[in-house]
């Protein structure tokens, strides 16, 4: 949830670092702060409320001198978000600066066992427990950083990212993680951290990503070719371990907002390219085939699967809704759709042959990760759908399928949710042809029409402008409900959630059929009603709904199949997608929701890409 950056090495630190914070903000923006070991050997810390702008104001005129610091940008878990809860934080003697993403979950009984040694606090953060903790395991056992970083952690309960500077040595950056992620980047004479690879890529290509509970020492002395004296890994029990050094695949301009006023605007209209990216080498529409490597490798397990549980959490959780549609509808194999915070707690009953799909954009979200450590001690197989290459999530899965989409800097979903519905469609064809659940014919009709979604998508960006315009009329609103049946009942969820998300207006997805169930009565003038209905099976009882809802003066937005003659009659505004088979109208119908709420969002002045109170990738419970 929140961001950190680290720097050692032949350059300035302050711009490194304050470049890599805007790279991370989208993790979490409520303050940032900065701690440079200046070349006359002084500890500085310097910190702000709110975003890295507001820190780059403040730190102007100071001291920002120093080849060696430490960055974070937060999201706010414990001590609200102002200057004295911002990280770094100094251990009591000043000595010591620590940057932490994560959560430390005993560190009340740590705390008070530090207080009654005499230490004082001046947060309200589990952080500075820590920093405090790595002091006094220093000093009590007179051991060096590494060693007191390693001791103090053994200690900790709960989940960290963490950089630790020691104004006593100024060449050495010690940094751990567990649950949170970390990269380290090897430079020519320097090295980088971060919590991802995006502030690392313009340095280098080179980079190790780091494990849990193990703990990285960077020292300034490093040489050109990774040598223990630049990178030393161990363990938090002090096994040595052997730096692995991978390759990024990530490009600079794909981090840019490329002439789009928002990054989320940019990753709407990506998603033609994203998705002919992600089913290539996948779909084969010329051979009539979809090869899905994760698939191919681990059969048996599918289609021995007695149930498939999908685990996810918001927008990647409509994507597993859509998925369990698909997934019964062709290959007729009982699915589950979890929110994976309530999976983890409720004991629920997973045996060895269950499949587990856990779908995450991020590889990163705490629940996710929690539900997926769950079903492996119960012997599941795990499948996860990811976009970040080496998160966590794909390293502890049996087999996966990234989704390659790209980094998705908008907090709001867009580019990988239509990727991921892509990624379970090809999963759910590929386990209903094997398993022979669904006709020759069905299949290669869907495999040729996937391959035409990307020109599809294409035509609905064409309505991108009219959107815009009748958008405007629709932000004196406070509460929206948006209706779909079947396959776009979630379409309809995932709509409603991305107008909460940056408009900050109540919206709610329902199935169209429950409102008579409750949600008529809220029916008036003043609550637009948004339905998602193509032809498909359930057509024209979505029209008796719209009409249910015209009887009682509501004002309808409808996304239609095209040529549609019917709603367009009786609805207030439609918006056009081109005719596709069922499974696939999700990845139509939900282009003009994304670009309702983002319009909606600008006219009302919000900060769309980083909206208020969230965070790109949620890595605490
Ligand atoms: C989607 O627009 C939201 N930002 C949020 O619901 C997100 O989908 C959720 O936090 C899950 O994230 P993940 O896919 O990275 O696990």
């Amino acid at each position: 949830m929140c961001g950190i950056v680290g720097y050692i090495g032949k350059r300035k630190a302050y711009p490194i670092l304050i470049k890599g914070l805007h790279r991370l903000e989208y993790r979490g923006y409520d303050s940032a702060g900065v701690a440079l070991i200046n070349p006359a050997g002084q500890l500085n810390i310097y910190k702000a409320k709110g975003k890295v702008a507001e820190l780059e104001a403040y730190a102007a005129d100071k001291d920002i001198e120093g080849c060696i610091g430490i960055a974070h940008t937060r999201w706010a878990t414990h001590g609200e978000p102002n200057t004295v809860n911002a990280h770094p934080h100094y251990s009591e003697s000043e000595r010591l600066a620590i940057i932490h993403n994560g959560i430390i979950e005993n560190y009340a009984v740590l705390k008070a066992g530090l207080m009654e040694q005499g230490y004082t606090f001046k947060s309200d953060t589990d952080t500075e427990v820590l920093v405090q903790l790595i002091e006094y395991t220093q000093v009590d056992r007179h051991v060096d950083l590494k060693t007191a970083v390693q001791l103090a952690l053994q200690q900790v309960i709960g989940a960290y990212a963490i950089a630790v500077l020691d104004k006593d040595n100024p060449d050495t950056l010690v940094a751990a993680r567990k649950g949170s992620p970390l990269v380290v980047g090897i430079g020519d004479d320097e090295y980088f951290l971060a919590s991802d690879a995006t502030p690392i890529v313009e340095y280098t290509d080179k980079v190790i990503y780091i494990e849990d509970e193990e703990v990285v020492v960077l020292k300034s002395e490093g040489v050109k070719e990774l040598k223990s004296e630049g990178v030393e890994i161990t363990t938090i029990n002090n096994v040595t371990k052997t730096p692995e050094i991978k390759r990024l695949e990530l490009s600079l301009s794909q981090l840019e907002k490329g002439g789009y006023p928002h990054f989320m605007l940019k990753e709407i209209f990506e998603q033609p390219r994203t998705l002919t990216d992600s089913m290539r080498g996948r779909v084969n529409v010329r051979q009539d085939n979809i090869a899905l490597s994760g698939f191919i490798d681990n059969k048996d397990r599918f289609l021995n699967a007695k149930r498939i549980i999908i685990t996810a959490c918001g927008t990647s959780w409509h994507a597993g809704l859509i998925a369990m549609y698909a997934i019964e509808e062709f290959a007729q194999i009982p699915v589950e759709v979890e929110y994976s915070s309530e999976f983890r707690y409720r004991k629920p009953v997973i045996n060895k042959d269950d499949v587990v799909i856990a779908i995450s954009q991020s590889g990163e979200t705490a629940d996710t990760l929690a539900a997926i450590q769950l079903a492996k001690e119960k012997g599941a197989f795990i499948f996860s759908i990811c976009n970040v290459v080496g998160a966590s999530i794909p390293r502890v899965s049996d087999s996966g399928c990234y989704t390659h989409v790209g980094p998705e800097i908008g907090v709001a979903s867009t580019k990988a949710f239509t990727a991921q519905v892509v990624a379970l469609t090809m999963l759910a064809l590929c386990i209903g042809k094997e398993k022979g659940t669904m006709s020759k014919e069905q299949y290669l009709r869907i495999v040729r029409e996937l391959g035409q979604i990307p020109d599809k998508i294409e035509r609905v960006l064409g309505q991108n402008k009219r959107i815009a315009d009748f958008a405007k009329t629709f932000t004196y609103a406070q509460n929206f409900i948006y209706l779909g049946r079947g396959y776009n009942f979630p379409v309809a969820m995932e709509g409603a959630l991305k107008l909460k998300e940056i408009s900050y207006i109540h919206a709610e997805g329902y199935p169209a059929a429950e409102m008579k169930h409750g949600p008529i009565a809220l029916i008036s003038q003043e609550m637009p009603v948004v339905v998602v209905a193509p032809h498909c099976g359930t057509y024209e009882k979505v029209v008796s709904n719209i009409q249910e809802i015209k009887a009682r003066k509501g004002r309808v937005i409808a996304v239609v199949t095209e040529g549609d003659e019917l709603v367009s009659r009786i609805a207030d505004y439609t918006i056009e997608i081109p005719a596709t088979e069922e499974c696939l109208t999700p990845l139509l119908t939900v282009i003009p929701l994304q670009l309702l709420a983002y319009h909606i969002a600008v006219v009302k002045g919000c900060d769309v890409d980083q909206p208020r109170n969230l965070a790109k990738s949620v890595t605490v419970e």
